[in-house]
C-alpha cells in the first residue's frame, strides 16, 4: 500500500537534503525523521534502515524474528509500531541500543510468554502494547526497570497470573494504566493487589477475566466501584465471576450482588483497623437495622455512624425519633426511604486501647413494587427459571417475524458466556429489577393474550 514509485522520489529528495549515504528501502516511505514500512510483506528486517528514525512503523508485516541489536544503529528512535506481525518470541538484545524507545507496539503478534530479557534497558519506555497475542505467561522481572510507564496493554492472552508485586510505588511511579482484561485469570492475589499504588489500581483493567466468585474479590471490586473507577463503570457489564467455579454460572457481580450479601471481609490497612463490608437490600418502609460488630472485642466502646444523607450520627447528635443509634452500636431506621441508600461507614473506638475500627454497610432502598416483585421473583428457583425462559423468550418475540433467523442463531453456546440469562437465575439487582419491573405487563400479560398461536413464532415465521 505505502510502497509505489513515490519511495525513490523521496529517496531522491531525503539524499539531497542529508547529503549522506542514508538510504530509504524502496519498499518503505521515508518522511523526514518517520519511516514507514507498514504493509510492505517483509519477512526480515532490513538492514538498510535509515538511522535518523525517530518513528518506524514495521506493522502489519510477516516478522517471525528480530536479531539482537536490531535497532542499534537507530539511536535517535523513540516510536516502533511492530503490531500484526507473527513474532512468537523476542531474542536476547533485540533492543540494545534502542533506550530511547518511548512507544513499542507488538500487539497483534503471537508472543507465547514475556520473559524477564524483553525489554531490559528500555527504560524511557512510557507505553507498551502487547494486547492480543497468546501470552500465557509474564515472567516477573518483566516490567522491572521500566521506571517511565505509563500504560501497559496486556488484554486478550491468556494470562493466567501476572506478578502483580512487582509494581510499586517507587518501581513504576508513573503507571496509570494496567490492562489485563479479557484473559484467563481466575483467582488473583488480592492481597497484592489491594497493596498496589493507588493510581494503578484505579488504572487496573480485570473485566472479562475467568474470576471465581468469592468475598475477598467482591470486596475489592466492591470499593473501586465505590470509588467511582472508570475501569469499574465503563466496563460494570463485562465484570464477571463465576459461582463455585463453573464457568456455566457466570455471574455480573456488579450487577448482582445478591450472592455476596453475607460477604464479611476483613481488610486490615496497615494500622489494627479492620473493615467488614455487607450489603443490605430493604424495600421502602422496612425498619432497617445496621449492626456495628467490628473485630474490636471489649465491651467499652463508642460508635459513630458516618450516613450518606445526615451525615454523622452519634448517640449525642440524633434528634430525630425516625433513627436511633443503639449502646451496642446498631443503627436503626424506622422507615427507609430511597434516599436513605448508599454507603453507612461505623467507627468503633475503643478509647482504653486507642483502637478503632470500621464496618461498611451499603444499604439499597427499593421502591416497595420492586421488593415484592422480587420477593416473588426470588422464593423458588424453579420459578425463577421458569421466568427466565418467559422472559427470554418474550425479549426475543418483539422481533417476531422480521428477524427471527438472526435473533435465534443456531451456534449459541448453551449459555455459557451468557451472564445476563444465567445471573437471573442467582440473582438479580435493583437496577434489573427496576427494569423487570417496566417490563412486568409485557412480561406476565402478553403471553396470555398471544397464547392464540403467536407463542410459537419461531415456526409460524415466513
Ligand atoms: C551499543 O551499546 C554498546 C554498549 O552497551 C556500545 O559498546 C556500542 O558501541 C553501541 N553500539 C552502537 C552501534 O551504538
Ligand atoms: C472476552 O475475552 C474473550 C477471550 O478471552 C474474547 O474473545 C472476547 O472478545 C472478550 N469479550 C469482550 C466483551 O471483551
Ligand atoms: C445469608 O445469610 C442468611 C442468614 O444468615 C441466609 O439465610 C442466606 O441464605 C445467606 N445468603 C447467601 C447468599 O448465602
Ligand atoms: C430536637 O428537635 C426538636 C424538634 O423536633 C427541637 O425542638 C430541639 O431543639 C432539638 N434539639 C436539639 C438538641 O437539636
Ligand atoms: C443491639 O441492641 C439492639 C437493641 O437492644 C438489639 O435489637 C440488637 O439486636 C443489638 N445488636 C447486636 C448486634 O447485638
Ligand atoms: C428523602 O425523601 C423524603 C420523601 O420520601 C423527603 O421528605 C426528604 O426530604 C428526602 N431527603 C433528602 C435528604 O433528600
Ligand atoms: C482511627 O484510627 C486512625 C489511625 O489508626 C486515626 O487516624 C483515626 O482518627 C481514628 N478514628 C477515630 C474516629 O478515632
Amino acid at each position: 500500500m505505502t510502497c509505489g514509485q513515490y519511495p525513490g522520489l523521496f529517496l531522491l529528495l531525503l539524499g539531497l537534503l542529508h547529503g549522506s549515504e542514508e538510504t530509504c528501502p524502496s519498499i518503505c516511505l521515508c518522511v523526514s525523521d518517520t519511516v514507514s514500512c507498514s504493509s510492505s510483506g517483509l519477512t526480515r528486517l532490513s538492514s538498510s534502515l535509515p538511522t535518523f528514525s525517530v518513528t518506524l512503523d514495521l506493522s502489519h508485516n510477516h516478522l517471525t524474528w528480530l536479531s539482537p541489536g536490531s535497532f542499534n544503529r537507530m539511536p535517535r528512535l523513540e516510536n516502533l509500531q511492530m503490531a500484526h506481525n507473527q513474532l512468537s518470541t523476542l531474542s536476547h538484545g533485540v533492543f540494545n541500543n534502542a533506550s530511547g524507545l518511548r512507544h513499542l507496539d507488538l500487539s497483534s503478534n503471537k508472543l507465547l510468554v514475556v520473559e524477564q530479557h524483553y525489554f531490559q534497558g528500555l527504560w524511557r519506555l512510557e507505553e507498551l502494547l502487547l494486547f492480543n497475542n497468546k501470552i500465557a505467561q509474564v515472567e516477573a522481572g518483566t516490567l522491572g526497570g521500566l521506571s517511565s510507564l505509563k500504560k501497559v496493554y496486556f488484554s486478550l492472552n491468556q494470562i493466567t497470573h501476572f506478578p502483580f508485586f512487582s509494581i510499586q510505588d517507587h518501581s513504576h511511579p508513573f503507571l496509570t494504566m494496567l490492562d489485563l482484561s479479557s484473559n484467563r485469570m481466575t483467582r488473583l492475589p488480592w492481597e497484592d493487589v489491594k497493596a498496589l499504588p493507588g493510581l494503578v489500581q484505579r488504572g487496573l483493567y480485570l473485566h472479562n477475566n475467568s474470576l471465581i466468585c468469592d468475598c475477598s474479590m467482591y470486596s475489592v471490586f466492591w470499593h473501586w466501584d465505590l470509588r467511582g473507577y472508570d475501569s469499574i463503570r465503563d466496563f460494570a457489564d463485562e465484570h464477571t465471576c463465576s459461582i463455585y467455579g463453573d464457568p456455566r454460572a457466570s455471574i455480573r457481580f456488579l450487577r448482582h450482588n445478591r450472592f455476596f450479601h453475607n460477604c464479611t471481609v476483613e481488610k486490615t490497612i496497615s494500622q489494627p483497623v479492620t473493615v467488614l463490608l455487607s450489603n443490605v437490600l430493604v424495600s421502602e418502609g422496612d425498619r432497617v437495622r445496621l449492626d456495628c460488630q467490628t473485630s474490636l472485642s471489649s465491651t467499652d466502646l463508642s460508635f459513630t455512624w458516618l450516613s450518606p444523607n445526615k451525615g454523622y450520627l452519634t448517640e449525642a447528635s440524633i434528634n430525630d425519633s425516625l433513627i436511633s443509634l443503639f449502646p451496642n452500636g446498631t443503627l436503626e431506621i424506622q422507615a427507609a426511604k430511597v434516599n436513605d441508600s448508599g454507603l453507612y461507614v461505623c467507627t468503633a473506638v475503643d478509647i482504653k486501647q486507642a483502637l478503632n475500627a470500621t464496618r461498611e454497610v451499603n444499604v439499597m432502598v427499593l421502591l416497595p413494587a420492586a421488593q415484592s416483585f422480587n420477593t416473588g421473583y426470588t422464593t423458588l428457583l424453579g420459578c425463577i427459571v421458569t421466568t427466565v425462559v418467559i422472559l427470554v423468550y418474550l425479549y426475543l418475540t418483539p422481533c417476531r417475524c422480521t428477524c427471527c433467523k438472526q435473533s435465534n442463531p443456531p451456534g449459541i453456546p448453551i449459555a455459557t458466556y451468557d451472564p445476563s440469562t444465567l445471573s437471573s437465575v442467582f440473582c438479580s439487582s435493583i437496577r434489573d429489577q427496576s427494569k423487570i419491573q417496566t417490563n412486568k405487563h409485557v412480561a406476565f400479560m402478553e403471553p396470555m393474550m398471544s397464547e392464540d398461536g403467536t407463542e410459537g413464532t419461531p415456526e409460524s415465521c415466513p
